[in-house]
This record gives C-alpha cells, sequence and structure tokens, in this order.
C-alpha cells in the first residue's frame, strides 16, 4: 500500500463541541419566529432575527421578513424583537404605530436592562464593556438614558475621567479575559465601582469548550455567520490555540479548504448556528473524504490490495452516523445527564447532548445550589415545549427514586420517616420524602389524640398501611410502630429475665391484691402477701404509685406473659435480725396486739411480737392479765429472752417496773434487802405459769401460716 493511500484510508477523528450550536437565548427566538410563521398573522422581524443567512432565507420564504427600522412597522403588525433586545425608545415607536410586539429577547439580556435601568433611576453612570456599535450593547446603552458608555479597551478606559460612582456591566457574549482586563481599568477611575460580570454562561462554556478542543485538534472548524459577533470571538480564541482554524458559513466553503485526513478536526458552531447547516457541513466532509478515500483506492488498483482496501471503506465508518451518535436521541420519561449551562430567576438552561438545550423551572429542581457548569441527571418531561425547548424535570427523578424507595421499604415491612405537615379532618398529613401522606388520627398513637396539631411539625416514625400506586399516595400508621417498638422492648426484656433475679422497678398501679411494677418494658405483679413479712391489708400501706422498688422474679409465664414479683424478698426477714436488733436486758416500747389467759402478746413492730407472760406483767400476782395492760396499750418492756430459731421473744412489764423501782430506791438510800425482796418473788411465780415458749409460737406462726394461705398471685389479677 502506498503511503498516500495508506493516510487516506486511515479514519479522521472527528470531536464535536457539545456546546456547538443555537445558544437558548437563540433558539427560543428562532422557535417563536416559527410558530407565529405557521400562523395567519402578518409577521415581521425588527433587523435579522440572527446572524445566520440561511435561516433568515427560510424564515423569509415562509413570510417573516425583516425590517430595519421601527418607522416601517404597520398597524396591527406583528414584531419579532430579537434575542439582542431594543431600547425603550424602539419600543415605544412601535407601540405608537399600533405595532403588536413579540418579545424574544433573551433573559440573560433582559436582566442586563433591569440593572442598567435601576442605575439609571439613581442616575449612577453605566459602562458596559463590549463594541458599541453591537445591536445588544445599543439596546443595554439605552435602558440607561443619558447615563450609559461602551468601552471596549483598556485605552479607552484609561481615557474616562474620575467619577464617584458607576455599574459596569458586560455584553453578554465577550470573552472573560477582556471584561476583566477593562472592567479593572475602568475601576481605577471610579470611586465606587459596582462590577456585575453579565457574560452569558452559555457563551463561556462555548469559548472554554472551543479553547480545549483547538488544542487538542489538528484542524478547527468554526461553522457560523461572519456578521457574528459571538462566532468570530469562537475563531479568533480557536486561532490562537490551532493554526489550521477555519471559519466557515456554509458547507460550500469547505472545497476551498485543503482536504486533510487521517488527522483529528475539532468543529464548533455560534450561537445562531442552527444544527442542520452544520450537519451539512458534517455531511459534505464525510462526502469529500468519501471521494477522496475511493480515488486513492481506484489509484491503487495496480496493486493486488485493491479489493482488500476497497473492503475497508465500509458503510460503518460512514462519518455521519458518528455525528449522530453525538446528537443524542430523547422521549419523555428519559433519564439523563445535562450540562448546566445557564440559570436566571425563572430556569436553568441545561445542555444534554441534543439538538436543543433543555430547561428546568425553577419549580422543577430539587436542589437550590445547582452552579453553571455542574453535570446533573433530569427526566425529559417533554422533547418540545411548544418553544423549541427540551422541558426536563430534576425533581422528577428524585420523587421517582424516593417513590421506589418507599415501595421498597413498604414490601419489606420496614419503617419510613415523615414529618406532619397538617392537621386535617379525620387525621394528619405528613410528609415522606416527598410523598403525600395520611395518618388516621386513629393510627397516631397507642391512646386517643386530642390534638392532631401537636404532630405537626413533629417527626414521626411510621409504617404504610395502605398504598395508592396511580395517585402516589400513602396511608401510615404511627400507633403500628409504637406498638412493633414496645412489643420489641418487651421481648429483649423477657429474654434476660430470670426467677430468682433481683431488679429495681417503679411501681406502677395498686390493685387490692397487689402493686403491679415496671421493671424495664414490662410489668410484673408483686401480690398483696409479697409486699411485707407480715401482713398488708392494701399495697398502699408498703408501696405508692411512681415510687422505685427492689424486686425478686418468682416466677415467669412467657406464654401469658406473667411475671411474679416480690418486695418483701428483697427485705431482711424481722427474725433474721432479731437477735441484733433486740438485745437482752434492753427496754423497748411495743403494742399490746393480743391478749391470752397467759399472758400479752407485744408488738415490737410489724410482723415481729413478743409475749408478756401473766408472771411479768405487774409487780405484784394478778388474777388475769387484764389486770394490767388491755389491747392497744403501747407499754415499756424488757427484754428477757430472743430465740430466733423457736421465733419467740419473752418480754417483761414487771422488770421494767423493778427496775424503775431500783432506780427509786437507791436515789433514797434503799438497803440492799428492799432490792433483794422485789428482785425475788417474780421469778418463782413465772415458774407456775406454763411455759411462755409453749404458748408464743402459735401466735407467730398463726400470723405467718394466714399471710401464707392468701391465694397465689399472677399478673392477669
Ligand atoms: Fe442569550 Fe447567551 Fe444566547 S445571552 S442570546 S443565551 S448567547
Amino acid at each position: 500500500m502506498t503511503d498516500g493511500l495508506k493516510k487516506a484510508l486511515c479514519k479522521t477523528e472527528y470531536i464535536i463541541a457539545k456546546s456547538a450550536g443555537f445558544c437558548f437565548g437563540v433558539q427560543r427566538a428562532v422557535k417563536m419566529a416559527e410558530t407565529l410563521a405557521s400562523g395567519a398573522d402578518d409577521c415581521v422581524t425588527l433587523g435579522p432575527l440572527i446572524h445566520n443567512p440561511g435561516v433568515i432565507r427560510e424564515l423569509a420564504e415562509r413570510g417573516v421578513v425583516p425590517i430595519d427600522s421601527p418607522d416601517e412597522a404597520s398597524l396591527g403588525q406583528k414584531v419579532i424583537l430579537r434575542s439582542h433586545g431594543v431600547d425603550p425608545a424602539t419600543i415605544e415607536k412601535l407601540e405608537k404605530r399600533g405595532a403588536r410586539i413579540v418579545d424574544a429577547t433573551c433573559p440573560f439580556v433582559k436582566r442586563i436592562h433591569r440593572m442598567v435601568q435601576e442605575a439609571f433611576q439613581k442616575r449612577i453612570t453605566v459602562y458596559v464593556v463590549g463594541e458599541k456599535e453591537h445591536p445588544e450593547v445599543q439596546g443595554i446603552l439605552g435602558w440607561a438614558g443619558g447615563y450609559g458608555k461602551a468601552v471596549l479597551s483598556v485605552e479607552e478606559a484609561m481615557r474616562e475621567p474620575l467619577i464617584e460612582k458607576a455599574l459596569i456591566v458586560s455584553q453578554t457574549t465577550l470573552p472573560q479575559s477582556v471584561f476583566r482586563e477593562v472592567s479593572n481599568a475602568l475601576s481605577t477611575r471610579i470611586a465606587h465601582p459596582e462590577i456585575r460580570n453579565t457574560i452569558c454562561p452559555a457563551t463561556e462554556e462555548r469559548q472554554r469548550e472551543a479553547i480545549e478542543l483547538a488544542a487538542r485538534a489538528d484542524r478547527m472548524l468554526v461553522v457560523g455567520g461572519r456578521n457574528s459577533a459571538n462566532t468570530r470571538k469562537l475563531y479568533m480564541l480557536c486561532r490562537e490555540r490551532c493554526e489550521d482554524t477555519h471559519l466557515i458559513e456554509s458547507a460550500e466553503e469547505l472545497s476551498a479548504i485543503k482536504s486533510r485526513w487521517g488527522i483529528v478536526i475539532g468543529m464548533t458552531a455560534g450561537a445562531s448556528t442552527p444544527v442542520c447547516i452544520f450537519k451539512e457541513v458534517v455531511e459534505r466532509m464525510n462526502d469529500i473524504e468519501k471521494q477522496e478515500q475511493v480515488q486513492a483506492v481506484t489509484e491503487a488498483t495496480e496493486t493486488a490490495a485493491t479489493t482488500a482496501n476497497a473492503e475497508a471503506i465500509s458503510p460503518e465508518d460512514d462519518f455521519m452516523a458518528g455525528v449522530e451518535k453525538t446528537l443524542v436521541q430523547l422521549r419523555p420519561g428519559q433519564t439523563v445527564t445535562g450540562t448546566v449551562l445557564q440559570i436566571n430567576d425563572e430556569e436553568v438552561c441545561v445542555n444534554v447532548g441534543y439538538k436543543a438545550d433543555g430547561l428546568i423551572k425553577k419549580s422543577d429542581l430539587s436542589s437550590t445550589d445547582v452552579k453553571v457548569g455542574d453535570e446533573i441527571e433530569v427526566e425529559v418531561v417533554k422533547v418540545n415545549d411548544g418553544e423549541g425547548n427540551v422541558l426536563l424535570s430534576q425533581r422528577n427523578i428524585v420523587d421517582r427514586k424516593n417513590w421506589d424507595e418507599i415501595m421498597a421499604r413498604y414490601e419489606n415491612g420496614e419503617f419510613v420517616e415523615g414529618v406532619g405537615k397538617e392537621a386535617v379532618k379525620g387525621g394528619l398529613l405528613a410528609n415522606v420524602n416527598g410523598v403525600r401522606t395520611f395518618i388516621p388520627a386513629s393510627q397516631l398513637a397507642q391512646h386517643y389524640v386530642e390534638k392532631i396539631s401537636d404532630f405537626v411539625g413533629q417527626e414521626l416514625k411510621l409504617k404504610i398501611i395502605e398504598v395508592d400506586k396511580a395517585k402516589k399516595r400513602i396511608v401510615a400508621s404511627r400507633k403500628q410502630v409504637l406498638q412493633a417498638e414496645a412489643a420489641e422492648r418487651k421481648k429483649e426484656v423477657w429474654a434476660k429475665l430470670e426467677v430468682g433475679q433481683e431488679l429495681e422497678g417503679t411501681v406502677r398501679r395498686l390493685t387490692d391484691f397487689g402493686a403491679f411494677v415496671d421493671i424495664g418494658g414490662v410489668d410484673g405483679l408483686v401480690h398483696v402477701t409479697d409486699l411485707a413479712w407480715h401482713r398488708v391489708n392494701h399495697p398502699s400501706e408498703i408501696v405508692s404509685v411512681n415510687q422505685k422498688i427492689p424486686v425478686r422474679i418468682l416466677a415467669l409465664d412467657p406464654e401469658k406473659e406473667r411475671i411474679s414479683l416480690s418486695y418483701k424478698a428483697t427485705q431482711p426477714r424481722p427474725w433474721d435480725v432479731a437477735g441484733e436488733k433486740y438485745v437482752v436486758g434492753s427496754v423497748v416500747e411495743g403494742k399490746v396486739v393480743r391478749i391470752t389467759t397467759f399472758g400479752a402478746f407485744v408488738e415490737l413492730e410489724p410482723g415481729l411480737d413478743g409475749l408478756v407472760h401473766i408472771s411479768q406483767c405487774a409487780l405484784t400476782r394478778i388474777a388475769k392479765v387484764e389486770d394490767a395492760v388491755n389491747v392497744g396499750d403501747i407499754i415499756r418492756v424488757k427484754i428477757l429472752d430472743v430465740n430466733t430459731e423457736a421465733r419467740r421473744i419473752s418480754l417483761s412489764i414487771r422488770a421494767v417496773l423493778e427496775d424503775e423501782a431500783f432506780d427509786g430506791l437507791n436515789s433514797e438510800e434503799n438497803t440492799p434487802e428492799d432490792e433483794y425482796a422485789i428482785g425475788e418473788e417474780p421469778v418463782e411465780a413465772a415458774a407456775e405459769e406454763p411455759a411462755e415458749e409453749a404458748v408464743q409460737e402459735p401466735a407467730a406462726e398463726a400470723a405467718e401460716e394466714a399471710v401464707q394461705e392468701e391465694p397465689a398471685q399472677t399478673a392477669e389479677e
């Protein structure tokens, strides 16, 4: 194969700038004109709609022709103002002539008009960094009244007089570097400059991309009208990086450019270049390349390689196919990734690689911190919104993801989180990840809810109980979550419980038969007989609601969920400590609780009685116990003996009286005989009476047995 053939058959790589072609503002204006062209109205544009002869010709063929001045407008005629915008004087003239204005001024330009108009109202000087003859700059200056001036170079800026205050704005298609230099120079002439960079983000992006492409490419083609300022700027910027840069208005001009194949060709286009012209250029290049390849192959037929080489030129290598691949096909509902080109007060313009740019209304944005240059996922709502734009939504994607996530949780029986939004009839409206959710009043809590509005603003854990997939609405229950959580807690507590375990609990409720005690999520019952070692008539004698008490687990019934607890088991038995507490010889106070023929039972403390034998009831012999004491009397007794094993305490009133008498005699210098006489007689008398051990036991045991005979307690009770 010859070198020429090799080179010719070597595949040329084409790189097409993503941002090439109509910008948002121009596309909008063209679509408005096309829509009017298909109607019956008499319609003109004030000046050529865009800097592209092909488009102007097409519109003219459909009856929309340009007029040069507002004076040419006629009564009732529709006059389209192009994306560059116009000054207020022009609008006034058109109105006076009775024309109907169709304003296709780009929203970015309109924004500058507003800034400048505000400055004019405050009589602040306005500098527009840009070409003073450019229609956009002319229009902006018009809104500044007599207070505006266009400046394009540092030299011009430095010639300006020193002033106090001024607003500096930019022509939308100016390169950043020019605006920076000129606005800096102007700032040195202004004491208080207000610099507003109004360069259109689409232009900035287009220029940035063109510069990058030109640095990589062997050849650059900039497609667009020579009278278009932004196309010329693109050409200049590319030329600085790639010497082999060409500005062409149409495919015909390609023949004037010498072919170079097997190289990298970068292509971009100005903001007024329609995609059809761009495609035409691409198609023509494809044809030329194919022709030249075929020619090279023909020349090579002299060699045996001809056939093989001819096969190499396959339709798959077709250049147009590559181009078509770069132009994305869209359908409603499709999710695509795009780059944010511009952001204004109402919408965000996104390049999705389609022939038209996409628009997202601010209300359809899910994130407010979107910036120019960000890559975002969007959903195609409409491929054409009626004005030629692709209608996109970011919120739809987020909503769909949220809905899918909620449904997955619903299907897995998982809970969801929401926030109470509004109390409505019969319940509460909540927001669960952007999905409208209704919670019936009966499902808000485990108890009756008096004030539903208390839940507004509250974060709520919910269980979805009903779904309307068509309307994307759900019905949820908070009550079921609370119930499930309580059941879970119960399960955890039950898993840790063991018979014999001692825990701290809180008394929740008292009944006649006992006290219900919360031991960490589950309630157990302390039966009235398990509250104390002595007989208790009502639990309130021992514990009160909300009191924290130690309890011991007596029995567990997981099936019936019953827990039997004992409080008394955690307390020492009175008899166990009686020996230490009641020392023989000491005198204590007690209450006479029962009288028998052989003595009086005296309660020293609940559950602990002692016996005063009849012989120990008085200093002298008495016929019956009542001669010395009566039930209910509070008396002082001396401890004669403590037998904890047999549970018996022997007490004596007489010993106390003797001690007192002895003390009295001592104080009056009584004789030792007197002392002896007082101490001796009762001991002998006591020996004649029945032994007190023999009678005390049944009384004490009877009391305890009576307690033990109470019915077995259960949580159910
Ligand atoms: Fe508007 Fe920017 Fe185009 S200002 S007309 S979107 S280049």
